[in-house]
């Protein structure tokens, strides 16, 4: 059965104070979802969110994990320190840190089989450049990254993992992809998946569409075949569009 999962990516934004008003805002209008529900936070406001999210349905984030254990790696934060802090999910190679902070193919990978070393649900995403996509390259280069963030995660590991298609032009820019270039992505996505796992588990693996989903496209994006559910930047910052956008999950 392919899991349905709604994760807000909160980005740079948010106090711990601001944190826990958001959620506490939340989780009223969230309780009857009928997919999982991630809220994927600042490292600063983890505390704030465990605390204000416990006992409800909302399971807590981070934005990006480091791929060793310990030393002397100034600013990044291990998997091990995030599962102590109760931690559940965590972003992995979102194209703000390949673009903006020199992330690869490589440490994207060694960040996701750190993540599910550790027992952390990885959001891996994948997606490319409006300039890719206009030289006919987002078929091949979907899969290529799908793949190489894949590398030598075993088949149970698989289970863990969640994959974000996300166009990079699609990203903060109000341009959404439409449902039919989601699911073509997502379909690209999936088949990665199965020529490296095999079918079976390509079809159980979830596969979220994220650019511009609010709280109007929504339905229509979550309708088709391959969208298993969203990963959300401006709309999980209001409480009220990031529940509707839940609640179109059916
Ligand atoms: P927006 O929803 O703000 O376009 O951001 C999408 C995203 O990057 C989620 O990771």
């Amino acid at each position: 059965m392919r899991k349905y999962v709604i994760a807000g990516n909160w980005k740079m934004n948010k106090t711990p104070a601001e944190t826990t008003a958001l959620i506490n805002e939340m989780k009223p209008l969230v309780a009857d979802a009928k997919c999982d529900v991630v809220l994927c936070v600042p490292y600063v406001d983890i505390a704030a969110a465990t605390a204000a999210a416990e006992g409800s349905n909302i399971k807590i984030g981070a934005e990006n994990v480091h791929f060793k254990a310990s030393g002397a790696y100034t600013g990044e934060v291990s998997a091990e320190m995030l599962t102590a802090c109760g931690v559940e999910y965590v972003v992995v190679g979102h194209s703000e840190r390949r673009q903006y902070f020199g992330e690869t193919d490589q440490t994207v990978n060694l960040r996701t089989l750190a993540a599910l070393n550790a027992g952390l649900k990885a959001i891996v995403c994948v997606g490319e450049t409006l300039e890719q996509r206009e030289l006919g390259y987002t078929e091949t280069l979907l899969k290529y990254q799908t793949k190489m963030a894949l590398t030598n995660v075993t088949a149970e590991q698989l289970k863990n993992v969640i994959i974000a298609y996300e166009p990079v032009w699609a990203i903060g820019t109000g341009v959404t992809a439409t449902a039919d270039q989601a699911d073509e992505g997502n379909g690209y996505v999936r088949a990665a998946v199965a020529e490296m796992f095999g079918a079976e588990a390509a079809e159980e693996i979830t596969v979220q569409y994220g650019g511009s989903m609010n709280a109007k496209n929504a339905e229509e994006l979550l309708a088709k075949e391959n969208v298993d559910g969203g990963l959300i930047g401006g709309a999980s910052l209001k409480a009220e569009d990031f529940s509707i956008i839940v609640k179109a999950v059916k």
